[in-house]
C-alpha cells in the first residue's frame, strides 16, 4: 500500500470509484478543479491500483473535507478510516482548529465512519445534494482538532 498526492494520472480510476459511490457523481472537471486549486488530496494505491482517495481544503481556521471514496470491493477493510486519519494529521500539522464536512442524510455508512472518527452533527443543509431526480439534505458534521501540533512540527516548541 502506498500513499501519494492525487494527480491527473489518477483521474480515470477516481471517476470509477466516484461513479460506483454517488447517485450524482463528481465529474472530471470537479476533480481537476480540486487538483488545480492545490487542495490537499491523497491517493492510496495497491500495486498501482487506486484503492481510495480523499480531498480536503485545509485552512488555519477550519478545514473542509470535500470528498472521500474507497473502491467498492475494498470497502470494510479499514482503508477509509486510514486515509481520513492521514488527512486529519495534515490539517493538525497546518494548525487547523477543526474540520467540517457534509454527508447525505441517507449515507449511513459514511455517517458511522465520521462518528467513529470523532465528528458530531452540528446542522442540516436543506437540499444540499443533487440527485438524478430532486435533491437531498446534508448533515453538517464537525470535529475539533488537537492544538499544538503545528508549533511542534514547524517551530520545535
Ligand atoms: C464511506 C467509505 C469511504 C468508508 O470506507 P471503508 O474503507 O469501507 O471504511 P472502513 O473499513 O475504514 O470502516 C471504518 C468505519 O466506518 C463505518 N463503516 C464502514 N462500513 C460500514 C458499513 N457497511 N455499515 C456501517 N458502518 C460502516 C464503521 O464505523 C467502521 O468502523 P468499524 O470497522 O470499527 O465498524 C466507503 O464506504 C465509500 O467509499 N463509500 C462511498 C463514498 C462515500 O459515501 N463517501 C463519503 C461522502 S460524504
Amino acid at each position: 500500500m502506498k500513499y501519494s498526492y492525487l494527480t491527473l494520472k489518477h483521474l480515470d480510476s477516481i471517476l470509477e470509484i466516484e461513479e460506483e459511490s454517488n447517485p450524482f457523481p463528481w465529474t472530471a472537471i470537479n476533480f481537476r478543479d480540486c487538483i488545480d486549486r492545490g487542495y490537499y488530496s491523497l491517493a492510496l494505491e495497491d500495486e498501482n491500483e487506486l484503492v481510495g482517495f480523499a480531498i480536503m481544503a485545509i485552512s488555519s481556521e477550519e478545514s473542509h473535507l470535500l470528498n472521500v471514496g474507497v473502491k467498492k470491493e475494498k470497502r470494510g477493510r479499514g482503508f477509509g478510516e486510514q486515509i481520513l486519519n492521514k488527512m486529519f494529521l495534515a490539517a493538525e500539522v497546518m494548525g487547523s482548529k477543526k474540520i467540517i464536512l457534509e454527508v447525505r442524510v441517507s449515507n449511513n455508512v459514511a455517517y458511522s465512519l465520521y462518528e467513529k472518527l470523532g465528528f458530531e452533527e452540528i446542522s442540516i443543509r436543506r437540499n444540499y445534494y443533487r440527485l438524478p431526480k430532486g435533491r437531498e439534505d446534508a448533515f453538517v458534521m464537525s470535529k475539533t482538532l488537537k492544538k499544538g501540533l503545528k508549533s511542534k512540527f514547524f517551530f520545535n516548541a
